[in-house]
């Protein structure tokens, strides 16, 4: 007995090790922690149950007989976040560089079948250099098998990935298919093939951090959600943003009580819009002003900057906002901005989270690159979104809805349950000069008539009453009282039932 006892003991440490203290030390070096550190700072303290610490690979090739290091290059198991389970997977990059093997899936694939069966989050803390190249085809196998859950999860319960070192080829396809993809600055990045691969086939010369990393993916390509300065601050970040989501699709995200009264009133608000309808202002001011405690997880915060995502509480209640944002092109939907409030409304819709939605958007955004780009398509995925949507959704607008652009943005005809406006909106086909200036072609010699009838378009429209009127808004409220109202709202809506017709799966226009 007493044997085993030191043998267990002896293989702990070697797993404990990793690929041993000088990888350890390189890792250090760079300023990345190692799989276990990072584990020991997500989880609460003494909550991680380890699996398959011993497992080893099976490869025989390339002198791999020799290089067995127990647990293959990512520690897995199962933890808590705040009392809350999560499963995690945590590739070692002292370990082969974290590649993955055979084994190395299989490991990460019971984590994940575990986490679908009881209903819990995954989150993958990826640290690693792609296939296990000794191991061939046996670990683009492994992949796939992850890429499979990956999709299997989707919708079940809620993947996140934080990227802390490399993530090369095929590897970089789990972290797409996860819903929120988290980067840390200056140690990780992501691409499907190399600055060398890319050198050779279009002679471009670029290095990985222009290429993949974390200002890339969080500025340009809106891959990536969010960035973060270092490993702890992105660990410490990810466990606050854990707080905001539900355990699975079955449950509704935790209330997370708060001494921010839920009928409290900002009267600041009521000054926010300018006189000047073509004057911009800060909608997070708004969005900070309402939500408890002005905590507003802002996600993809340097991209598509138009529109504004994120999590919020509304009297202890997580919510969902997407939001116009008139400082940056006007507010304007367009490819970037559609794409990216779609695919959260999607995720909100798929976890139970309410979604609250402030409009000011003068419409889809006209040009020859759009339209070549294909905003047609990608516009339809935001309407598609909402549409599809059941949670419940409760609109503000604040002021400009014009257009498409009125309809799109959780109009009351997609199923809005509650749609308020402010006084200052303006809810139209499009704005009061564009709008004469095609009605009333014939006089367009005449300044002083085209001003007469500007004025009187905007009289006509430019107000929520005529929506009103038709019952398409439920009510005009004062900005100050906005949080208030959404509050009510999202009691009174608590348990909304509302099921869309069977069906294998919609076409969302991908
Ligand atoms: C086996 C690997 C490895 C891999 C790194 N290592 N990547 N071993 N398979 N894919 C090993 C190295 O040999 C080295 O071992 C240790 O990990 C650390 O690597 P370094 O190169 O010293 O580290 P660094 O300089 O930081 O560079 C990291 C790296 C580089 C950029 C990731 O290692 C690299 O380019 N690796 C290959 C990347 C790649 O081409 N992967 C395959 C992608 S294709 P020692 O013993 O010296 O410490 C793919 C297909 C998936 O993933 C398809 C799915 C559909």
């Amino acid at each position: 007995m007493h044997d085993i006892i030191n043998q267990l003991a002896v293989k702990r440490e070697a797993a404990n090790l990793g690929g041993g203290q000088k990888r350890i030390d390189a890792q250090h070096k760079k300023g990345k922690l190692t799989a276990r550190e990072r584990i020991e700072i997500l989880l609460d303290p003494d909550s991680f149950e380890e699996w398959d610490m011993f497992k080893e690979h099976r490869c025989t090739d390339f002198g791999m007989a020799d290089s067995k290091i127990p647990g293959d290059g990512v520690v897995t198991g199962y933890g808590t976040i705040n009392g809350r389970l999560v499963f995690v997977f945590s590739q070692d990059f002292t370990v082969l560089g974290g590649s993955l093997s055979e084994t190395h899936a299989e490991k990460i694939c019971k984590v994940m079948d575990h986490a679908m069966k009881v209903g819990a989050p995954v989150i993958g803390l990826n640290d690693s250099g792609g296939a296990r190249i000794q191991e061939g085809v046996a670990s683009l196998g492994g992949y796939a098998d992850v890429f499979q859950r990956n999709v299997m999860a989707s919708g079940v319960v809620p993947q996140i990935s934080m990227i802390m070192g490399p993530c090369a080829g095929g590897a970089v396809y789990s972290p797409a298919m996860t819903d929120f993809i988290f980067m840390v600055k200056d140690s990780s990045y992501m691409f499907v093939t190399g600055p060398e691969v890319v050198k050779t086939v279009t002679h471009e010369e670029v290095t990985a951090e222009e290429l993949g990393g974390a200002v890339t993916h969080n500025t340009k390509s809106g891959v990536a959600d969010l960035s973060f300065e270092n490993d702890v601050e992105a660990l410490a970040m990810l466990r606050r943003f854990m707080n905001f989501l539900p355990a699975s699709n079955k449950e509704k995200a935790p209330v997370q009580p708060s001494l921010d009264p839920a009928d409290r009133l900002d009267v600041s608000l009521d000054t926010l819009v300018p006189d000047n309808a073509n004057k911009p202002y800060d909608m997070k001011e708004l969005i900070i002003k309402v939500v408890d405690d002005s905590d507003f997880f802002e996600l993809q915060p340097d991209y598509a900057k138009n529109i504004l995502i994120g999590f919020g509480r509304m009297d202890g209640q997580t919510v969902g906002i997407v939001a116009n944002q008139p400082l940056v092109l006007a507010g304007c939907l367009d490819i970037k901005s559609a794409i990216k409030a779609a695919r959260f409304v999607r995720f909100c819709d798929a976890f139970n989270i309410p979604v609250v939605t402030f409009v000011d958007v003068p419409g889809f955004m006209p040009g020859t690159s759009q339209e070549y780009g294909g905003i047609i398509k990608h516009g339809a995925k935001l309407l598609y979104a909402y549409a599809e949507c059941t949670v419940p959704k409760v609109t503000v607008i604040t002021r400009k809805a014009y257009g498409g652009a009125y309809d799109v943005m959780s109009s009351k005809h997609l199923r809005g349950d509650v749609n308020f406006a402010w006084p200052s909106a303006e809810i139209a086909v499009m704005g009061p000069k564009g709008a004469v200036e095609i009605i009333f072609r014939e006089e367009k010699n005449d300044p002083a008539k085209l001003a007469e009838r500007e004025a009187e378009y905007k009289a006509k429209f430019a107000n929520p009453f005529v929506a009103g009127a038709r019952g398409f808004i439920d009510d005009v409220i004062m900005p100050s009282e906005t949080r208030k109202r959404i509050c009510r709202s999202l009691a009174m809506l608590r348990d909304k039932q509302l099921e869309n017709p069977w069906r294998k799966h919609g076409n969302i226009p991908l």
